[in-house]
């Protein structure tokens, strides 16, 4: 026998129990974890238990996780319900507790949640998500109590005129509405919303100018509201009126509405962020940047219709962003509008040099 081939046995009788012994590790913790016919892994960022039940009855799922399971942390837990079952029971997780919600493809099923669905996770609970979902039928009231959610994300919801039951949810900083339907008999539950950063909803068909202002108008304690997107909203053709009434608001995104014209846009706050990109503006109003300090806010009307840049529309956000001490200094841009590069682009010239080659496209 040659030597190497010796060696190699010896080898392998080391390495045959070590590997045994790291089979039993590994079936050890199986046992420690049982899933049942829902499927859990490590969330590398917090080591708690991703759990993903696919099409089980909720009583099953009940079942699963009201015994002792040894999780009692759960990072995330995503649902998607099977046809027919439209009840989520009391206590489905026993007393796991969970960061993370995620109900999904609900399909057909308009979904009842118990109030005491979740009630273990009262104070652990950061985020909710819906995605694809009727909700029609959800009394919020299983989110009463929660201390700490600070996100909920609705995603191709429909019927969601059902988050009037929403309950105060103090720490809620982002509400966030997308292809959504409902908002027609929706009274939103602004009162419940006194903590909120930041309002995004987009890509909905139903939202228009009078839909905006009547939310934005139950907003009345939300002072910390700092960011509004509306982007990709085809019937909302106004800047809405009472930003100014939100003292922190910095961050406005318009972006793919239908507005042709700008009258005026006020912000008590240094403003951060504006984007107008591709919305058919075709007249802005002398004023629209009089109201608000610009000097590091983002400014962009790229992909519209102006045909002009004059001094008295622009002139005043030029010299704040020129002119700013702290922070990242604020820019303006304009591309991909038909300008006229002619007289009255002089001031511009003499004052801002660098910024003629970006309106006019001379390069
Ligand atoms: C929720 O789950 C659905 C389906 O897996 C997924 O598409 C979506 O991105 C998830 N949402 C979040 C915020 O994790
Ligand atoms: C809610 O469920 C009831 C039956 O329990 C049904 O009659 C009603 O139409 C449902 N509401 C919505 C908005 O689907
Ligand atoms: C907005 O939609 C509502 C309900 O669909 C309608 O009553 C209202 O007239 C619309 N407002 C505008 C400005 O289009
Ligand atoms: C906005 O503020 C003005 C003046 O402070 C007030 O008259 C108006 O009612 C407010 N609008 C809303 C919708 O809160």
């Amino acid at each position: 026998m040659k030597p190497g081939l010796l060696l190699h046995r010896f080898l392998s009788s080391i390495v045959v129990p070590f590997i045994l012994l790291l089979l039993f590790d590994g079936i050890d913790q199986a046992k420690a974890i049982d899933c049942g016919r829902c499927s859990c892994s490590k969330d590398p960022a917090t080591g708690f238990q991703n759990i993903d039940c696919n099409g089980i009855p909720f009583a099953e799922i009940k079942l699963t996780f009201g015994v002792n399971t040894g999780i009692e942390n759960v990072n995330r837990f995503r649902v998607i319900p099977l046809n027919g079952d439209l009840q989520i029971p009391a206590d489905l997780l026993g007393t796991n507790q969970v960061r993370v919600f995620n109900l999904t493809n609900c399909g057909s099923n308009i979904m009842k949640i118990d109030p005491n669905a979740f009630k273990a996770s009262t104070t652990t609970t950061l985020e909710f998500f819906i995605n694809d979902c009727n909700v029609g039928n959800l009394t919020w009231l299983f989110l009463k109590g929660f201390t700490k959610v600070s996100r909920l994300q609705l995603v191709k919801a429909t019927n969601i005129q059902s988050l009037r039951t929403l309950p105060s949810l103090p720490s809620l900083t982002q509400l966030s509405i997308t292809s959504s339907k409902g908002f027609d008999s929706l009274n939103f539950p602004g009162s419940s919303l006194g903590g909120l950063k930041n309002l995004i909803m987009t890509e909905n068909v139903e939202l228009n100018d009078t839909k905006v202002e009547s939310i934005l108008a139950t907003l009345t304690t939300a002072n910390g509201l700092e960011m509004l997107s509306l982007k990709s909203n085809t019937f909302v053709r106004r800047v809405p009126d009472t930003l100014a009434n939100f003292s922190a608001l910095n961050s406005l995104d318009l972006s793919l509405c239908n507005i042709d014209f700008i009258d005026s846009l006020s912000f008590s706050a240094p403003v951060v962020k504006v984007d107008l990109t591709r919305i058919y503006l075709s007249d802005i109003s002398d004023n629209s940047f009089e109201n608000g300090y610009y000097g590091n806010a983002k400014v962009s009307l790229d992909g519209n219709q102006l045909t002009e840049f004059s001094s008295t529309v622009y002139k005043k956000i030029l010299i704040e962003m020129e002119t700013s001490q702290t922070g990242i200094p604020g820019s303006l841009s304009i591309r991909n509008n038909p300008i006229t590069c002619d007289c009255q682009m002089a001031w511009l010239i003499r004052s801002q040099s660098q910024l003629v080659r970006t309106v006019c496209r001379l390069d």
